[in-house]
């Protein structure tokens, strides 16, 4: 352990949640925003398809609620819902004024909406189909045009620092180990976590690296509650390369009108929903897991091979040049996809302001539950409520105390009790994890598969102990979500039990839905 830092604000992440909260700061604020690898490399700078929100008059609040209910299965926080989806407006012109110049009508008048599955009407503001690159990029220049606000890649938070004071838990920093490797104590008046979601947990996935589920790790370990862990929405249409997932294409694809096929050219989501390619995620990619299983296939297939290649390029062209990189023409030939790890729907519980069960720590973006999503998230769903929780994060830090030096400084004393850091690597465990994940927490999720996993990742938590910090979030993390799916015994959203009338799954009867 090393030299002590501090600030008034330590945003762990710098992605879109991270940002959102950033600038809406005041500027006599000292802000610290920490991302594990370089700042490009988070989930919002690759989002594709958009940003929900009602901004057509012929659409409204009500039935974006409504489509948001279905695609959670109702289990949804139905106030966090309908307070995120009301503020959508707001949120689109608040990027607009951070330099996001979103798609226009071809007479320049409004933006252009595209549409989605799960979207009863079109509803979603884009960039062509790097909307999160666009979104990202012009954000990322309005933090590094401020001088109150300081981003430091390859820092990645290892461990809250908390304390119990009176009756009440309070966070005042973070562990956090530094490029060279060392480990430092940085103390801040408010913590924000911003750390994103967790789909590299599975071998599969269409998130970047550093989305280890961190961020609900440690929440959890200093005494957070967190919800909804067994509804992780697995996308349906990963690009696959020689078995591999090798990028997202985008929904909005289906939006306009691709088909999914089998390699006969046999069309099927019509046999599993009368909505078809455009039903709710869960359903289209169980679909597709069902056309695999069933004729043993390791992908099926997208074709927009009816629109020209001049509209293609024009609509889509992150999406032509990523399957162009891998000899694919999308005018000509369909495209090899299959599900794969997309989005956690749970998380920390927050409220829609990140306000957490610890005094002065925050959940804000997809490491937050606020019961938004409920069972399976909406698509485009969660750019928005980044940029909405960042926000009203940002106002409920600007009128509440910080911890003081004082304070801090007690707390430290009582909490030094460091764990040992030898920062060992176990990457081979974490392989083999992200294996298990796949095949034991995956789309389809059976008791035995589960209690297994469970019981191997308890083992390598005794053997680890806390000599490897990274690993043990890892592993905290997919037990948080094993342990979520064992209680859940009946399928709802993107958890699915194949197993849900065995007698054997009732064991795990949970107290509530
Ligand atoms: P992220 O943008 O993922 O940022 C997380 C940050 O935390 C990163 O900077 C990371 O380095 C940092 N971090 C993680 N752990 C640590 C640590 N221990 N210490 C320090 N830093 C850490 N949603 C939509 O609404 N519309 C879309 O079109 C859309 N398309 C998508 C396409 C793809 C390929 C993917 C993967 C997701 C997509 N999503 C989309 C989901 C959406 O992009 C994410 O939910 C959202 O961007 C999450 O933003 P965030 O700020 O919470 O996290
Ligand atoms: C996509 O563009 O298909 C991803 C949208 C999302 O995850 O919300």
């Amino acid at each position: 352990m090393n030299d002590t830092r501090s600030t008034d604000v330590l945003i762990i992440g710098a992605g879109l949640a991270a940002m959102a909260t950033a600038l809406s700061l005041p500027e006599h604020l000292q802000i610290d925003m920490l991302c594990k690898g370089n700042v490009h490399e988070c989930a919002s700078a690759w989002a594709q398809g958009g940003i929900a929100a009602v901004l057509d008059p012929a659409d409204s609040i009500e039935v974006h609620v409504n489509d948001t209910l279905i695609a959670g299965a109702h289990i949804n926080n139905k106030d966090a819902v309908r307070d995120i989806l009301a503020q959508a407006p707001a949120a689109i012109a608040w990027l607009i004024e951070q330099g996001v110049a979103f798609d226009l009508q071809d007479d320049g008048s409004t933006l252009h909406l595209t549409r989605e599955g799960g979207h009863s009407q079109r509803r979603i503001a884009h960039v062509k189909d790097r909307t999160g690159l666009a979104v990202h990029e012009a954000l990322l220049r309005a933090c590094r045009a401020r001088t109150h606000i300081r981003i430091h890649e390859s820092h990645a938070a290892i461990q809250l620092l908390h304390s119990q004071t009176d009756s009440a838990s309070t966070c005042f920093g973070a562990w956090v180990r530094l490029p060279d490797g060392r480990v430092t104590t940085w103390l801040a008046g408010h913590t924000v976590l911003a750390t994103g979601g967790l789909g590299q947990l599975f071998s599969r996935s269409t998130n970047p690296w550093p989305a280890t589920g961190d961020g609900v790790a440690m929440a959890a370990r200093a005494g957070c509650s967190v919800q909804d862990m067994e509804f992780v929405q697995f996308h349906p249409t990963a690009l696959q390369i020689d078995g591999c997932a090798a990028g997202l294409i985008t929904e909005a694809l289906r939006g306009e009108g691709a088909l999914l096929r089998l390699p006969n050219g046999e069309r099927f989501m019509l046999r599993h929903d009368a909505r078809a390619e455009l039903a709710p995620r869960d359903i289209v990619s169980r679909a597709i897991h069902a056309e695999m299983q069933q004729s043993g296939l390791a992908h099926v297939l997208l074709d927009i091979t009816h629109q020209p290649r001049e509209w293609l390029t024009a609509h889509f062209p992150g999406v032509t040049q990523l399957c162009a990189d891998h000899g694919i023409d999308i005018a000509t030939q369909p495209i090899p996809v299959a599900p794969c790890a997309h989005y956690a729907c749970g998380g920390v519980r927050a409220t829609i302001n990140g306000c957490t069960d610890l005094h002065n720590l925050y959940a804000v973006g997809e490491v937050a539950c606020t019961g938004l999503h409920g069972a399976n998230r909406l698509a485009s769903n969660s750019l928005l409520e980044c940029v909405v929780m960042g926000r009203g994060a940002a106002q409920v830090i600007t009128t509440s105390a910080p911890v003081n030096d004082t304070a801090q400084s007690k707390l430290l004393m009582r909490s030094m009790q460091s764990p040992l850091l030898d920062l060992a690597q176990h990457s081979p465990i974490a392989q083999v994890l992200a294996q298990l994940m796949e095949e034991c927490a995956g789309i389809h999720r059976n008791q035995q598969g589960l209690s297994q996993t469970a019981r191997q990742i308890n083992a390598w938590q005794k053997m680890l102990g806390t000599s490897d910090p990274a690993l043990s979030n890892r592993l905290e993390a997919c037990s948080l979500i094993v342990n979520a799916a064992l209680l859940r015994t009946r399928s709802c959203g993107a958890h699915t039990r194949t197993d849900e009338n065995s007698e054997e799954s009732m064991q795990h009867e949970p107290e509530m839905t």
